[in-house]
């Protein structure tokens, strides 16, 4: 079994846990808060530490600067940093394909596994709001299937760039005064839909060669792209039982049909325990964090997963929404909520409810393991 240690908000993966006793939401900008978690995740035998992020501040609703935990350092000083207070876990960068040239993007996770001795991996995302779109020169995000072709061709780019040397092609002579062998450089010369990439990248060939690379979206286009790049790919934990093993053979398939092995590709779910030493106490746990959950910023997030500003609506008659407009965001928490709806009857009060607290998983730390 492989466990990576999610990073996202301060003391928890949800919008509020920053307010949890051992948040330290004060310490976000600390190297120390960091530096216990990633040493807490190593001595517990976690394969890697996955550092999310996002390019922007979620100021959608007032409610997300009000209350939600928005600010975090970038992931590759921060990592630089952790390589100095760890020795054997994996250390894991997000990267948006759609606003990074991949240029930066293989000299940054390269030289991150250069300093960490050959432990550094990359989350491949696509980005999902048009927020972070605005804050690169556009009005709006790129089409779902446009971000996803500009993904793969990057994964494209930057592995071609990690080629760029041969091995031993950079060996440093001081007698003879020779750095590099001209014949083991490659000059990448990449012409595609997004990217004019001349190279060679001035880093030698990374410890690992090919760093890990992790993706996380499961819709149609993110299995694809997972299926033919990805190493290890993150999916929703939240899903009965039959559900996950039928996604667990569809990626494993698309890893096969991509002439890859079925074990080239790890599939990793998404899980957020909340531990209690009984049952109750965790479960009293959720109802907690729910309680510090202010309404208003639950509802705000229904919003901003639908692309449809729900203030107005009452919370507490029937929910009727129509889904034919599909979504440009992420398409795997739209799906999500359609599924719902489609079966049962919600008011909206109960929507945002069940899927706040459908990823969490409390129990005694026996009943989590089990
Ligand atoms: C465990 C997990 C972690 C994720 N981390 C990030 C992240 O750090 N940054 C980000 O922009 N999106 C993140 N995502 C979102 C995915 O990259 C993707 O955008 C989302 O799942 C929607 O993909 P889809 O449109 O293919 O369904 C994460 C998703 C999951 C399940």
């Amino acid at each position: 079994m492989i466990l990576t240690a999610m990073l996202f908000y301060p003391g928890g993966e949800h919008l509020t846990s920053w307010r949890l006793p051992g948040g330290r939401p004060a310490d976000y900008l600390s190297v120390g808060y960091y530096e216990d978690f990633a040493r807490t995740a190593e001595r517990a035998g976690f394969a890697a530490v996955f550092y999310a992020d996002e390019l922007y501040v979620w100021d959608r609703f007032p409610s997300g600067v009000e209350h939600v935990a928005n600010l975090r350092p970038e992931p590759f000083g921060l990592l630089g940093a952790l390589t100095r207070c760890t020795e054997r876990i994996g250390l894991v960068a997000t990267v948006s394909t759609t606003y990074n040239e991949p240029f930066h993007t293989a000299r940054q996770v390269g030289s991150l596994d250069f300093l960490s001795s050959g432990r550094a991996g990359w989350n491949l995302v696509t980005s999902a709001s048009d927020e972070e779109a605005r804050n690169f020169g556009l009005d709006r995000n790129l089409d779902h299937a446009a971000r996803y072709r500009r993904g793969a061709e990057f994964v494209e780019v930057v592995h071609g760039l990690w080629d760029s040397w041969d091995d031993g092609a950079v060996a440093p002579d001081v007698a003879s005064g020779r750095y590099a062998d001209p014949a083991g450089m490659h000059v990448l010369d990449h012409e595609g839909e997004f990217f004019r990439v001349r190279g060679p990248l001035n880093l030698p060939r990374p410890p690992q060669g090919r760093p890990v690379l992790f993706q996380a979206g499961s819709s149609e286009d993110g299995r694809r792209l997972a299926g033919r790049h990805a190493e290890a790919v993150f999916v929703p934990g939240s899903a009965p039982l039959p559900g996950a093993q039928r996604l667990y053979e569809d990626y494993k398939s698309r890893a096969v049909a991509a002439g890859r092995a079925r074990s080239d590709l790890l599939v990793l779910p998404a899980l957020s325990p909340v531990l209690g030493a009984t049952t109750a106490q965790a479960r009293e746990r959720v109802d907690e964090i729910e309680a510090l959950t202010p309404d208003r910023l639950s509802l705000d997030w229904l919003s901003h997963h639908l692309g449809v500003d729900l203030s107005d609506r009452p919370l507490d008659e029937e929910f009727r929404f129509d889904f034919a407009g599909g979504s440009n965001q992420v398409q795997t928490v739209y799906e999500g909520i359609r599924k719902l709806v489609d079966r049962d009857r919600f008011t909206l009060r109960e929507l945002y409810r069940v899927m706040l607290r459908r990823r969490f998983l409390p129990g005694t730390p026996e009943e989590v393991a089990d």
